[in-house]
């Protein structure tokens, strides 16, 4: 099934490429109200796949940080032994004391890399999680889903915002952990060591925590707009990829480039905002908590003069005051970054939550020994809700006939294809394969049953065996061959320099739409399916290889049911029967000779052609 492999179903010229973007990034611009809570809970749920190492890690944390903590109670000790006055100090209680801090934040620290390690370990293996898990969703989503969005915004979708989630996880965590333990154990060593200086040293907090707060509210929309922009920067730099000859053959390279600096601009400007909030808010806190360090300083002096507490215990209650308020700066650098992974989270639970392919329907038949027989009856069909573009369209195709459908651009004669294929569902009426509906047999089957050639081919990154092999599972080097020789692709392929091993693709040699053609016809061949559809198959061609692709197409539809649409009227005269489709419905049917001597449409076009000959 040719085509259908590439994802995207079959694209409707131009001007459905052009809607799709502008649809695109209004998608991307308006979106629904924000879900916090729910994204929080959803985050949680894939840590929560770690709980055991987690728990280790929240065990580390906890020794780590406790170790840490003794450390200003020794620092304390030891500075008292120093306060006995000159020649009085015993300095050996000094080393004591001093060596025994050094190795608790020895300790510490060689538990806080541990616990990093493992971190990453896990925030990797959340990425990789979330990736497969994005991805395996990509191949559900109905072909639909594909043509309103851009590819590059999704792409950013998937690394982007999937890795500052994953980083924000893997850091945010320990640092939540973290802190949380710092922050109760040296507010019990303050309250322990003076509860009076406590209070004093708290005053500062309200303050820290009311601008925080505050500050939440400015930064949160800003993450959002951050991802938002990397999306829409991702999806232009697709768009130009992919019209790159187009730009270049219009000089359209100097407008684009502008395009590009604004949209470039935006989201360095969208960066810059997002974290110049960032970047303020520490400091403001820190100057906030400094003023808490004067208050100690002068009070402290008080206690210590009126004796109610030594040197060593204002040196270990500043050192712990100094760590009480280090996770409270922190919580400006926290709350950014958990708000640009709840933006990033957000624009990926999205693509998780687009609705899939409606699953087949419960006692869902296989679709086996088709002769070929197809229909549609009283069929009606739009894109949009509001805008219908098949009106009541009946069609039956006899197996083994070749059938043409030719019409002006827009009637809708791709559409029926997307109808046929199912990566669309008719609006009402049904599509009738051996006499049955086609929504009763499996998708898989029924998709099985057709093959397409199409005016753009895909060739994929792999040699050219396993482009066509490509047709049916574990088709044999035989096979393949034969199939070629079949599709009139067997000659050049031999002329390549390795054969059938030749790498094609991006990377790899570069084929001539022809060429491409006939591969795509290979793989028609080795499917051998009963039912053929080729839209537009040779319209990309120069005539010599029209000429050739004709020939092998005539030759694949041989014995088969062939629904065949091209512009070229001279490529279908021999066809059982022609249908004229305008945005009408069916307005002429026929074979070529009635058609001609009704002096209709057909008739009209017929002569067009010629004289442009
Ligand atoms: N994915 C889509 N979403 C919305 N509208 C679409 C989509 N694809 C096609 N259309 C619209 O449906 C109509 C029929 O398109 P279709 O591609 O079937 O025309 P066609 O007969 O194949 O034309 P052509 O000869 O140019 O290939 C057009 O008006 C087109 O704009
Ligand atoms: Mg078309």
């Amino acid at each position: 099934m040719e085509g259908a492999g590439t994802g995207a179903g079959i694209k409707a010229g131009r001007s459905a490429a052009e809607r799709k973007g502008i649809m695109a990034s209004r998608d991307t611009i308006r979106r629904k109200p924000k879900d916090t809570k729910g994204t929080f809970k959803r985050l949680f749920a894939y840590i929560g796949q770690y709980k055991w190492i987690l728990a280790f890690v929240l065990v580390l944390c906890f020794v780590s940080n406790v170790l840490a903590l003794i450390g200003p109670s020794l620092a304390g000790a030891a500075i008292n032994e120093a306060a006995a006055g000159a020649g009085k100090v015993n300095f050996d209680r000094v080393y004591y004391f001093a060596g025994r801090m050094l190795l608790a934040y020895v300790f510490s620290s060689l538990i806080t890399v541990t616990i990093n390690i493992v971190m990453m370990y896990v925030s990797r293996h959340i990425a990789k999680g979330m990736r497969r898990e994005v991805f395996a969703k990509l191949m559900r989503l109905p072909v639909g889903f594909f043509d309103r969005n851009q590819a590059g915004d999704i792409i950013s979708r998937v690394s982007y915002d999937i890795d500052v989630v994953s980083t924000c996880l893997g850091t945010d965590v320990v640092q939540i952990l973290t802190s949380v333990v710092t922050v109760v154990g040296s507010f019990a060593m303050m309250m322990f060591l003076s509860p009076a200086l406590a209070v004093v040293a708290l005053l500062s907090i309200p303050a820290a925590v009311v601008y925080v707060t505050k500050m939440r509210a400015v930064t949160q929309p800003r993450f959002s707009k951050r991802s938002k922009n990397y999306g829409i920067m991702n999806g232009f730099v697709e768009e130009m990829f992919s019209g790159q000859k187009t730009i270049m053959a219009y000089a359209y390279e100097d407008r684009v480039a502008e395009k590009f600096d604004r949209i470039n601009r935006n989201a360095a400007n969208a960066y810059y905002d997002a974290d110049y909030y960032g970047v303020t808010m520490g400091p403001t806190v820190n100057s906030i908590n400094n003023l808490g360090l004067c208050f100690i300083a002068v009070f402290g002096s008080f206690l210590y003069m009126a004796e109610a507490i030594t040197l060593g215990g204002i040196s270990s209650f500043v050192l712990y005051s100094r760590k009480f308020s280090g996770p409270i700066n922190e919580i400006a650098n926290i709350t950014n970054e958990l708000y640009s992974a709840l933006a990033a989270a957000e624009r990926v639970f999205a693509l998780l939550d687009e609705p899939e392919e409606t699953a087949d329907r419960e006692a869902a038949l296989e679709l086996v020994d088709v002769k070929g027989n197809v229909a549609l009856q009283n069929v009606y069909f739009g894109y949009e809700k509001d805008r219908t573009i098949i009106h009541n369209l009946n069609l039956a195709v006899g197996a083994g006939k070749l059938v043409a459908i030719v019409g002006p651009t827009g009637a809708g004669k791709t559409t029926i294809i997307n109808l046929l294929m199912r990566f669309y569902d008719v609006d009402q009426g049904s599509i009738l394969v051996e006499g049955r509906d086609c929504r009763d047999y499996t998708r898989k089957s029924l998709r099985g049953a057709y093959a397409m050639v199409l005016q753009e081919t895909w060739v994929f990154q792999g040699t050219i065996f396993e482009n066509i092999a490509y047709g049916r599972q574990g088709a044999s080097k035989e096979d393949v061959v034969e199939a070629a020789k079949r599709a009139g692709a067997h000659e050049f392929i031999m002329g390549l320099k390795d054969g059938y091993d030749t790498y094609v693709g991006e990377r790899g040699v570069k084929l001539s739409g022809g060429q491409k053609q006939r591969i795509s016809i290979a793989r028609v061949f080795l499917k051998n399916p009963p039912i053929i559809i080729l839209d537009e198959a040779t319209s990309a061609l120069d005539n010599e290889s029209e000429f050739e692709v004709a020939k092998s197409l005539a030759k694949l539809s041989e014995g088969r049911t062939t629904l065949t649409i091209a512009h070229r009227l001279s490529t279908i005269r021999n066809s059982d029967r022609i249908l004229v489709l305008t945005e009408e419905g069916i307005v002429e049917e026929g074979n070529h000779d009635t058609l001609m001597e009704l002096k209709g449409m057909y008739y009209h076009f017929y002569e067009m052609a010629n004289e442009l000959k």
